[in-house]
């Protein structure tokens, strides 16, 4: 029998990647390429999907040539930045517009007009979800609105809208499926937690064409078959999900209450509920984990719209550092942040806040403040977020025991202990921090046949992990907590 791996393909905000599988879990090789972040206006964030399609096909050719051909790619998984939303033409198969991303605020007055009308209630109750431009539902109806060759496409029937993972599997398969796992079509304001399919109420409300949206289908099986000539020979994808229900599943969050926290470019905690749908009093939002044979699992969620982005901003844009790694080193090279906070409110606050118009501070400058000064605060912004959402998490009756962390972010130690710090909780980390990856591995491996469950794929592909055991004074947290609420109350 050849010896045969998975193909992951990992779409993310600031890049793109393919990875390899073995049965084991084991990574055996990886292709990136990093994407282009367009800011035409402020609050605006874009990306161009032909080259999303073109780097994540360079980076997947890179890893079947690695792996010795398409015959050793068992399946495809694929796992993405969700919410991001492509519009492109059925007939040409090109996109149409660009890429509005996750992080873009464009449609926070169409939300605000919205909930004045009073739909927030009604809408967070069917979807799980709230009225914040973060969802895909107004970014499609603002393509639909304001760009003239979406709205042609729209009246002559060849317009398609979808995610990131749609628009990939309709390149994957040469125009063929047009398809969106639950887990990503649950972030759209589209769908209601439980139902089958697109709901009918909600794209009357949103003003999106139901025609022009991908069949919901389940996160495993046969999804779809590429297109053979572009690697050689077809290959089936087998496994799909949003990159954060990908982590929970990939961090073996299986079980009701289990909880992991993802430090990417946003940082994103879920919490498994099961098959009882979520519902949150404090703000928090109800999303599909996974879709398996048509039963759904579901988790509850708190999204922070900055955290890696963070330190990008400080390395790119400021200059202040040269590496993200050179944060950890800097962080210990002060004896506390010197009375620094940053609030990374850069594209508003996500949860618990949901405040899309807040824009980010650093407070507490002096001519004493140093790069390590702000470099600490910048991680520490990182703990105090969670902070936040484990308060709304606790709140909600879903307190936790203990965090799982991941994410590139995670691999920071001083970040990792200043999170049990803060949080008074041990934290959990992998030593494979890229639990995304892994669990659309483990959704493709389930997909595929080889393994029976995703019970079965985390036993068989999950591996070691470290514990970080808070130690942190209370009088010191107490007061961390205090200046981060102050700083909080002046964004
Ligand atoms: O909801 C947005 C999220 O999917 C983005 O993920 O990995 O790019 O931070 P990431």
């Amino acid at each position: 029998m050849i010896d045969q791996s998975i193909l992951v393909l990992d779409e993310g905000t600031t890049s793109t990647r393919a990875m390899l599988f073995g049965q084991d879990g084991a990574m055996r090789g990886v292709a990136q390429a990093e994407l282009v972040q367009h800011y035409p206006r402020s609050g605006w964030v874009e990306h161009d999907a032909g080259e999303i399609w073109d780097k994540t096909l360079a980076c997947a050719r890179d890893m079947v040539e690695q792996a010795g051909g398409a015959d050793r790619i068992a399946a495809i998984g694929i796992t993405n930045q969700r919410e991001t939303v492509v519009a492109w033409d059925k007939a040409r198969g090109e996109s149409l517009a660009r890429a509005i991303v996750w992080q873009d605020r464009r449609t926070a007055e169409f939300c605000t007009t919205l909930k004045e009308a009073g739909h927030e209630d009604a809408l967070r109750k069917k979807t799980g979800l709230l009225l914040d431009p973060y969802f895909s539902g107004t970014k499609m109806r603002w393509l639909l609105d304001n760009d003239d060759g979406v709205a042609e496409a729209a009246r002559s029937g060849r317009l398609a809208l979808g995610t990131v993972e749609s628009w990939l599997v309709w390149k994957l398969t040469g125009g063929n499926t047009h398809i969106t796992d639950a887990s990503n079509a649950s972030r759209t304001l589209l769908l209601a937690l439980d139902g089958a399919s697109w709901d009918e109420e909600l794209c009357g409300l949103m003003g999106v064409p139901h025609s022009a949206l991908p069949a919901v289908v389940d996160c495993a099986g046969e999804l779809g078959m590429t297109h053979p000539d572009l690697f050689g020979a077809a290959i089936p994808i087998c496994g799909m999900a949003g990159d954060q229900q990908a982590a929970t599943i990939g961090q073996g969050c299986l079980s009701p209450g289990e909880t992991k926290a993802t430090y990417g470019t946003g940082a994103f905690v879920l919490g498994n509920t099961g098959s009882r749908m979520p519902h949150s009093q404090h703000r928090m939002l109800g999303t599909v984990l996974h879709q398996l044979d048509g039963k759904r699992h579901y988790a509850i969620e708190g999204a922070v719209f900055v955290a890696g982005s963070l330190i990008k901003y400080l390395r790119d844009t400021l200059g202040l550092i040269e590496s993200a790694e050179q944060t950890e080193e800097l962080a210990r090279s002060v004896l506390d942040n010197g009375g620094v906070v940053i609030v990374p409110a850069l594209s508003g606050l996500g949860a618990p806040h949901w405040r899309p118009e807040a824009r980010g501070i650093i407070s507490g400058l002096g001519f004493d403040t140093g790069r390590g000064h702000i470099a600490r605060a910048a991680l520490e912004a990182m703990a105090n977020q969670t902070r936040d959402l484990a308060t709304a998490f606790a709140a909600d009756g879903a307190a936790w025991t203990s965090l799982k962390i991941d994410g590139g972010m995670a691999a920071n130690n001083w970040m990792a202990q200043d999170i049990a710090d803060l949080l008074d909780l041990p934290v959990i980390r992998p030593d494979f921090v890229e639990t995304t990856a892994l669990g659309a591995a483990m959704l493709a491996s389930v997909g595929c046949g080889w393994n029976a469950s995703l019970e079965d794929a985390a036993a068989a592909m999950i591996g070691m992990t470290q514990v970080f055991e808070p130690a942190m004074e209370d009088a010191v947290r107490k007061e961390r907590i205090a200046r981060w609420d102050a700083a909080l109350a002046e964004v």
